[in-house]
Parts: structure tokens; sequence; C-alpha cells
């Protein structure tokens, strides 16, 4: 019994007592990952963004090339595998981001009456692109003109796609997964301010005036609005639960919000800045709006059934039948024999849907290659480009599909056996821009008329970008 003792004494002597996860993390994490796991430099830890992350050979071996090191030297593989357990559990206490949070959080870095009234370069302001780059948490401005990056920026961990433009197009609206805001100018590739809205944020959308940017979040559950000039916290407006998604509606001048834990679509005027709360009677997931912007079209989080609520009544008018899992924030609008359409590809399933919006039947089931998150066309492109990077066999094809007969005219493969996805177009449609969405990956850039390849970009894993004038000019072939 003694010797028993004795041993352990000396055990305890020789390392460190293991007293938990919680106090390895506190050792050897914290000061990069925040005490409460919410971030610092490093992202936040947290159960929801962990899901699909090999935890225990990142904390092991790191990510090569940035501030994440391994840690294997020091940490024993039960150990690693505690902790990595730990960080994927929920804390005790429901980490808090009210409004002193938001408001510390606020960084003014330049002063915007000092900058230039005329852009530092000759080609068209309006055909730029900002490129985000997932690979390495950088955004690219691009001339659309000469395909030429013009500035490349560090952003925050886990930006979306998704970037929003200023309705004059000279500043773009970034928001990362961690719940930061940016606002950058496009034309000095300038940061001008930022704010962490939340602890995980969905998406934000600008209002049509320009003068307030929406943060929709999850952690916590809420809306925040920000001055959109230098992004002062304007208010909190509490949801119930989470929120699915938001998006500006200009011709209403509203923002509306998709709730994920409570079958309500909210609308928010820019003028009043009250929800009006519409009942519906599921939650949606995701939404898209007609061109008139007088309907949305919800996708429910079973996937099965599409939603038509008019806005104005609050009432479903419509369900449309959906098989695999419609990806409506990707969808398009463009008029088939003198009537208006819209089309969606599907993330579980190799077809996009082509639905009639007069009276809300199916047109046509396109097959496709596989599976595809995104849909573009443009007003002066005659085909849709679609992707197939959901798709087990076909994550290096994209399709073009005739938009007079809705058949797929003619497949790329921009760089075989690497996943392209996510097409967007020049100002004028001349030119379509794709993502090879690898770490060292490219954007390649095709003639629209002849599909030679014109351009081939180095970037690091382009997961998205958007062209200015498509954006602000609200084309039916991009989601805005
Ligand atoms: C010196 C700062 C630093 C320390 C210390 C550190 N990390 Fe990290 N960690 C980072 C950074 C920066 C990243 C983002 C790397 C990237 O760009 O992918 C990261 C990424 C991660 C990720 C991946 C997160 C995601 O969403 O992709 C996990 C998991 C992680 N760290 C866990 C840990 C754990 C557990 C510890 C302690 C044993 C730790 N880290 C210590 C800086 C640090």
């Amino acid at each position: 019994m003694r010797n028993l003792s004795l041993a352990l004494f000396l055990t305890a002597l020789a390392a460190p007592a293991f007293a938990g996860p919680a106090d390895d993390y506190r050792t050897f994490c914290a000061d990069c990952h925040g005490p409460n796991r919410l971030g610092a430099q490093g992202p936040a830890l947290l159960p929801e963004f962990l899901a699909r992350i090999p935890v225990d050979k990142v904390i092991a071996a790191g990510r090569p090339a940035t501030q994440m090191a391994g840690f294997s030297d020091r940490l024993t593989p039960d150990r690693i595998t505690t902790l990595a357990q730990w960080i994927k559990t929920e804390p005790l206490e429901t980490p808090s981001w009210g409004m002193s949070e938001i408001t510390a959080s606020h960084n003014v870095l330049a002063d915007q009456n000092t900058l230039p009234a005329n852009p530092p370069f000759s080609s068209d302001p309006l055909n730029l692109f900002l490129v985000v780059e997932a690979g390495d948490h950088h955004v690219t401005i691009l001339d659309g003109d000469r395909m030429v990056p013009l500035y490349r920026l560090a952003s925050h961990f886990a930006l979306h796609g998704g970037a929003k433009y200023s309705p004059d197009g000279r500043f773009v609206y970034l928001a990362s997964r961690d719940g930061w805001v940016s606002k950058i100018d496009m034309w000095t590739g300038t940061l001008l301010a930022e704010v962490r809205v939340a602890v995980n944020t969905r998406n934000i959308a600008v209002s049509d005036d320009g003068r307030f940017v929406l943060a929709g979040n999850g952690l916590p559950g809420g809306l925040v609005i920000l001055d959109a000039f230098g992004l002062a916290p304007v208010r909190i407006i509490p949801t119930p639960g989470r929120v699915s998604a938001v998006y500006a509606a200009p011709p209403r001048h509203s923002f509306v919000v998709a709730l994920k834990d409570s079958p309500e679509l909210w609308e928010i005027p820019a003028s009043t800045l009250t929800p009006r709360k519409i009942t519906l009677e599921d939650r949606l997931d995701d939404f898209y709006f007609d061109p008139a912007y007088q309907r949305v079209l919800g996708s429910a989080r079973d996937g099965t059934v599409g939603h038509v609520i008019d806005l104005d009544s609050g009432h479903k008018i419509a369900e449309l039948p959906f098989s695999g899992m419609p990806h409506l924030g990707s969808g398009i609008t463009f008029v088939w024999h003198g009537r208006p359409v819209m089309a969606t590809p599907h993330l579980k399933d190799g077809v996009v849907s082509v639905v009639a919006m007069d009276d809300w039947s199916e047109i046509k089931r396109i097959p496709t290659c596989g599976a595809g998150f995104f849909l573009r066309g443009h007003e002066m492109v005659k085909t849709a480009w679609v992707d197939c990077s959901a798709s087990a066999d076909h994550k290096d094809t994209l399709q073009l599909i005739d938009l007079e007969t809705l058949e797929v005219t003619a497949s790329l493969r921009p760089s075989p056996g690497h996943t392209a996805g996510h097409v967007e177009f020049t100002r004028d449609g001349k030119r379509a821009l794709v993502s090879v969405m690898e770490d060292d990956g490219a954007l390649v850039v095709y003639d629209t008329t002849t599909l030679a390849e014109v351009a081939r970009l180095p970037m690091r894993k382009p997961i998205g970008k958007y062209n200015v004038y498509n954006k602000i000019t609200l084309s039916p072939g991009t989601s805005h």
C-alpha cells in the first residue's frame, strides 16, 4: 500500500497532474481560442463549428502554415481525445454576447472622409469582383476588365460567401462564421471598420438606402442592426431561437428574415426597424424572392417541399414539390417562352428544377452530372451554369444549360479531379469566372461565347466571387 502511494507520488512529481480537459484547455489553448472558447486570434471552438472537423487530428498535428501548431509533443493521444471531446461539447454557460460586448468589439480603422473621390485605376469600378479565399482567410479585389488582382487583405476566420455591397457599389460588407462584420473600400482596398455582432452569424444584408446592415445570428440567436457608415451597433432585435437567413428586399425598402427554430417570417422596414411577423406552417432554412419581391420561396427544413408565401397578405399561396434539398439561395430567374420561371440546383440530387412563377407549376427537372451548390445566369448569356460539386463523382465538372431548350449543352472541367464551382459573370456577361476550390486553387476565366479559357489566376481556395454591377443591379442570374 505504502509502495503504491509512493509510486503515485513519484509519477505526480515527474509530470504535471492531469486535472482534466478544462485544465488542458486553459494551459494550452485559451490564449488563442479565448478563455470561454469564443475565439481570439484563433477561431471560436464550439460544437456547432466542429461537427465536420477531425478535431483530434487538428490538435495533434496542427494546421500547416498557421498559428495552430500541433500538440502531439505535449499531450498524450488520450488527453488529446479527451480535449477534443470536451471542445465538441456545449459549454456549461451559454455564451453571452450583448450590446456591451458588441460595442467593445467595434473598431473604426480608417477615416472614411479622407478616401479619394475617384478610383485610383482606370478600369470600370462597377466591374470589380470581391473574391473570398477560404484557404488562408483572405479576400482579393479583382479588376474584372483586365482580370488582374488589385488588392489582397487578410480576413477573419471562415468568412461566409455572400459578400454584400453598398447600393453604389463602392463598399463591401463581409461576415465571418464567428460573427465579425467588416467593411472594406473596394477602390483602395482599405479595411474601414469592423465589429463582432455575435459568436456565430448566419449572414448579413444591406438596406436599399445603404443606411443599415442587418446581421442574422445563430449564437446567441437574434438580429443586430448596424449603422452602415461606421458599423456602430444601432439595435439588437431578439428572435425566438436562431436565424436562418436575412435578405434585403430593395423594392419594399425592407429586410426579410427567416427563423430556424420558429415557423415565422419577419419583415423589417428600414424606416421603422420594427418587425412585422408572419406565421408559417413550417420553419424555413433558406429562401428566395420572386423578381418583384412580392413573394418568398422558402425551403422547409426537411427539404422536400417549397413554400411560396405572399409577403403582403402573409399567406402561403402555393407549395412546390422538391426532391433533393433545393439550394434556393442560389436560384436564378429568367423568362422562358414568355413566362417568368425560376431554376434551382439541388444539394442532394443531380437535378435542376425549373418552376413557373405565374402558376407555380413545375416546368422541368433537368438531370445534371450530380448534386450542386450554385446555378448562375446573366441577362446577356444564353446558358445557365451549374456545378456538380456536391456529387461524389463529378465534383470537377460544370454544366451549361441552354435557357431555350432547357437541356444540358456543354460540360467543362477546369481542373480535372479538383472541385469546381461558383460561377460569376462579368458586368457585360462576356466572361465567366469559375472557382477551382482547392487550397492550391484558381479562378478560371472563360469566354462565354467560345467557351475558351482566357485566364487562370492562382487563388487559395476561392469559395466565392461577387461582381459589383451584377449584385447592385439585382441581376436575376445571381443571388443578392
Ligand atoms: C498560438 C495560437 C493557438 C494556440 C495556442 C492554439 N490554437 Fe488552435 N487554432 C489557431 C488558429 C490561428 C487556428 C486557425 C487555423 C486555420 O487557419 O485553419 C486554429 C484552429 C484550431 C482548430 C480548427 C478550428 C476550425 O474551425 O477549423 C481547432 C479544433 C483548434 N485550433 C484547437 C486547438 C486546441 C484544442 C488548442 C489547445 C490544445 C489550440 N487549438 C491551441 C491558433 C491556436
